[in-house]
């Protein structure tokens, strides 16, 4: 060992200059090219398109509807709740209400985290289950679901809907020619238009679409292990997600009671998994998973790539991908 150590010090004598710069790029690792890190990161997330699929037929009006009953008490059976309420737009939230989870119009909680409805109708599919389809198949559960805004059935629904003179103006106007606009399918279709509209615009898709300067040096590097980690085996797509059911506790198990996607399949494998969460505003959207008991967004990282990919991060690598997870947030509330 004395040996080795003498050895090194005289090459430090010999070579000072090379070991001071070689020592240098020690400590802060090389920025990674940013076109070639576009090029590989465009092959496996790409850029959130402008417009979310099925949105071809949602009119300013359906929109206007679907914004109006999104934001509506008169949807829960005490009119103490909307989707807003869990799904906060308001005062720059991103679709959620930072809790591990949700009290319901009696106050009771359910036992799942509420995911954010910005972008999710980009998802291949919505909960964390996958239960429903789309945003539209969606939008029906919350409002009849006894632990949420638990109206009795679609009848008593309409018949509110009915008797508010705004409503039937804005659904006829939503839904022109149909001698009865105001229908519990119209309702969810008009929400989820309105979700269809909820898409978000970050630093990261500006790096994507060509702006080198729009993520930093640590951003970049926090890129860079995204995409050579193999955290893009489940957070892939525009979302960085929202494309596969994968297992929580792949590798090391994670301690929960929810069985996931094997409740909706009852199929043998299907134990554990959920919908892949999208990362578009992960910062601001915590606490994490699908229980919620994650609340440090550096700490769920370092969690993830232990359980998921049996790899431990050193405290620069868990730094720079939440730097670069950071990069996510919507810039209008971001700012
Ligand atoms: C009491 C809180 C609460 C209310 C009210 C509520 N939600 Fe949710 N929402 C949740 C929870 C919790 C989940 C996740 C449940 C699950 O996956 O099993 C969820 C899931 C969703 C998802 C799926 C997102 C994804 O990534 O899978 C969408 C979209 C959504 N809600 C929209 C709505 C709309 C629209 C309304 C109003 C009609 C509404 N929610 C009302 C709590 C709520
Ligand atoms: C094998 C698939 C898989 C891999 C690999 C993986 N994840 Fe995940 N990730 C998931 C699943 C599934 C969840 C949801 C877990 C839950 O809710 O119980 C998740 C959740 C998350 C969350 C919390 C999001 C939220 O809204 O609750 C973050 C942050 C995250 N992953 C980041 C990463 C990072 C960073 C990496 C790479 C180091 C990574 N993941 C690798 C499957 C994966």
């Amino acid at each position: 060992m004395f040996e080795r150590r003498s050895c090194s010090l005289i090459a430090a004598f010999l070579f000072v200059p090379l070991t001071a710069a070689a020592l240098q790029a020690a400590e802060a690792p090389a920025k990674p090219d940013p076109a070639a890190l576009r090029a590989r990161a465009l092959e496996v997330l790409g850029v959130l398109p402008d417009r979310m699929p099925g949105a071809e037929h949602d009119t300013p009006e359906r929109i206007e509807l679907g914004r109006m009953l999104y934001f509506e008490k008169r949807l829960s059976i005490n009119e103490s709740q909307s989707c807003n309420t869990c799904h906060d737009l308001t005062r720059r939230r991103a679709g959620v209400d930072n809790e591990p989870t949700s009290p319901g119009a009696f106050g009771k909680r359910g036992d799942r985290n509420s995911p954010t409805t910005l972008n999710a109708g980009f998802h291949f599919a919505q909960f964390w289950d996958g239960r429903a389809e789309d945003l539209k198949e969606q939008a029906k559960g919350p409002v009849l679901n006894p632990v949420e805004m638990a109206m009795p059935d679609e009848a008593e629904v309409v018949k509110r809907l009915r008797a508010a003179p705004e409503y039937r103006e804005a659904f006829a106007k939503a839904f022109p020619g149909e001698a009865d606009p105001i229908t519990y399918d119209h309702t969810a279709e008009a929400i989820a238009a309105f979700e269809r509209t909820l898409i978000t615009r970050d630093r990261f898709d500006d790096f994507q679409r060509g702006d080198d300067r729009a993520l930093s040096a640590v951003e970049l590097r926090g890129l860079d292990l995204f995409l050579n980690v193999g955290c893009t085996t489940c957070h892939n797509g525009p979302v960085l997600g929202g494309t596969s059911f994968q297992k929580v506790g792949l590798i090391h198990p994670y301690e929960t009671k929810d069985l996931g996607r094997f409740l909706v399949t009852r199929e043998e494998g299907d134990e554990y998994k959920f919908k892949v969460p999208g990362l578009r505003n992960v910062a601001l959207t915590g606490p994490y998973f699908h229980d919620g008991k994650q609340t440090d967004l550096r700490q769920t990282v370092i969690k993830m790539a232990h359980m998921q990919l049996d790899r431990e991060l050193t405290a620069d690598e868990a730094a720079a991908l939440t730097a670069f997870l950071h990069s996510l947030s919507d810039k209008a509330r971001v700012q």
